[in-house]
C-alpha cells in the first residue's frame, strides 16, 4: 500500500532532492500536497521553490500550500549563507507555470487529517515544524489522526549546525518542535548524527549526473551549489546529505539504526535555544517519545536516491 504524505518543506537543495526522491517512488508514496514553510528562506521563495520543483519533475498536478511566514514565537533565522539568495541556486530551474493553492498550509492539514481516515496519513517533515504545530494547537483532534511524523530534525553527538548546540530546523521554531514531541504521536527522527554520514562525496554526484535526465542532472547542480559551504565547514570529502534521510527511511528502514528514547527541546536557554536532549543512554525517567536514528548506510543511501531520481524526467 502507498504511504500518503504531507510534505513540509522550505526548499532548500537537500530538501529539492528529498521532495524529487519521493516523486521519483510513485509506486510507494502518494503526496497529498506540499506545504511551504520559512525556514532555509522566506515563505516567498520556498513556495516558489516548491513549484519549480513540481514544473522540474513534470507533478504540477500536486498543489502546494504556503503555511505561516515566519515561527511561531520570535522572528524568522534562514540559511542564504548555505543556499543561495533563491533558497534552491544552483541549476536553472523551469518556469513556474502553476500558482499556489488558495487554502492556507495550516488549514490544508487540518482538513486532509480530518478527512482521511484516523492513522492514514504520514507528516514528512523536512523543515521547521511551525504549521503542523500551528495546525495541532487550533485543531487539537488532528493530533490523534496521524500515522507517523518522519521528520529531518535535531542532533545531539553532533551538536549543532546553526549555532553550537542546535540543529537549524529545530532552531528556527523550538516551540513548534516542542510541541510537536510532546504531542506522543508516533515519530520517527532523522537528526544530524545520521545526515552527516551521507556526505556527498565526488563520486557520488558524479554518479547522479551520469544518469543524464533532467532531474538527477538539476539535483547534481542544485547540491555542487550548495556544498561549498559545509565542504569548507567541515573539511570533509562530502558534505551532509540531510532531506533525503526522511524518503530512505520510509523506503528502507533497514539500512538505519536507532532507538526509541526521550528527546526533549530547550526553548529557554541563552546558548542552548533550539538543542535536542536525546536521552540516548536513558539516563532519565522522561518519557519515550521518538524513535531516533544514530546511524545510516550511506552506500545503500545514495543507491536508493539515484534509483529513485532516474525515475524522473
Ligand atoms: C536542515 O537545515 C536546512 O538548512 C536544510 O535544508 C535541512 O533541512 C539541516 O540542518
Amino acid at each position: 500500500m502507498k504511504r500518503k504524505l504531507i510534505i513540509l518543506t522550505d526548499p532548500g537543495q537537500d530538501q529539492a532532492a528529498a521532495i524529487l526522491m519521493i516523486l521519483g517512488a510513485p509506486d510507494r508514496f502518494d503526496v497529498l500536497g506540499l506545504v511551504a514553510t520559512a525556514g532555509n528562506i522566506d515563505l516567498g521563495h520556498t513556495t516558489d521553490n516548491c513549484l519549480k520543483l513540481l514544473e522540474l519533475a513534470e507533478r504540477t498536478d500536486i498543489k502546494v500550500y504556503a503555511g505561516c511566514p515566519r515561527p511561531m514565537a520570535g522572528a524568522l533565522v534562514t540559511a542564504e549563507h548555505v543556499h543561495g539568495p533563491t533558497g534552491l541556486d544552483g541549476p536553472d530551474l523551469p518556469d513556474v507555470t502553476t500558482r499556489i493553492a488558495p487554502e492556507h498550509g495550516v488549514d490544508f492539514i487540518i482538513r486532509t487529517l480530518r478527512e482521511a481516515p484516523a492513522g492514514d496519513i504520514t507528516i514528512c517533515s523536512l523543515s521547521p515544524l511551525t504549521n503542523l504545530a500551528m495546525a495541532m494547537v487550533m485543531a487539537p483532534d488532528i493530533v490523534s489522526r496521524i500515522g507517523e511524523i518522519v521528520a529531518m530534525a535535531g542532533a545531539y553527538f553532533e551538536v549543532g549546525n546553526i549555532t553550537p548546540t542546535a540543529e537549524f530546523n529545530v532552531y528556527v521554531d523550538p516551540e513548534a518542535a516542542k510541541i510537536v514531541l510532546d504531542a506522543e504521536i508516533p515519530i520517527t527522527i532523522l537528526p544530524l548524527d545520521v545526515t552527516h554520514q551521507m556526505l556527498s562525496t565526488p563520486e557520488r554526484l558524479a554518479q547522479m549526473r551520469k544518469i543524464g535526465n533532467r532531474c538527477g542532472v538539476a539535483t547534481a547542480e542544485m547540491l555542487e551549489f550548495s556544498q561549498a559551504f559545509d565542504l569548507q565547514k567541515y573539511g570533509w570529502k562530502g558534505a551532509p546529505l540531510h532531506g533525503p534521510c526522511v524518503p530512505a527511511y520510509m523506503l528502507q528502514p533497514d539500512i538505519f539504526q536507532g532507538r526509541k528514547i526521550n528527546v526533549s527541546v530547550e526553548t529557554a536557554g541563552a546558548l542552548t535555544r533550539g538543542m535536542t536532549i536525546a536521552d540516548w543512554w536513558q539516563i532519565s525517567d522522561r518519557k519515550k517519545n521518538a524513535f531516533y536514528v544514530r546511524n545510516g548506510d550511506a552506500e545503500a543511501y545514495y543507491g536508493l536516491l539515484l534509483e529513485c531520481l532516474a525515475r524522473l524526467p
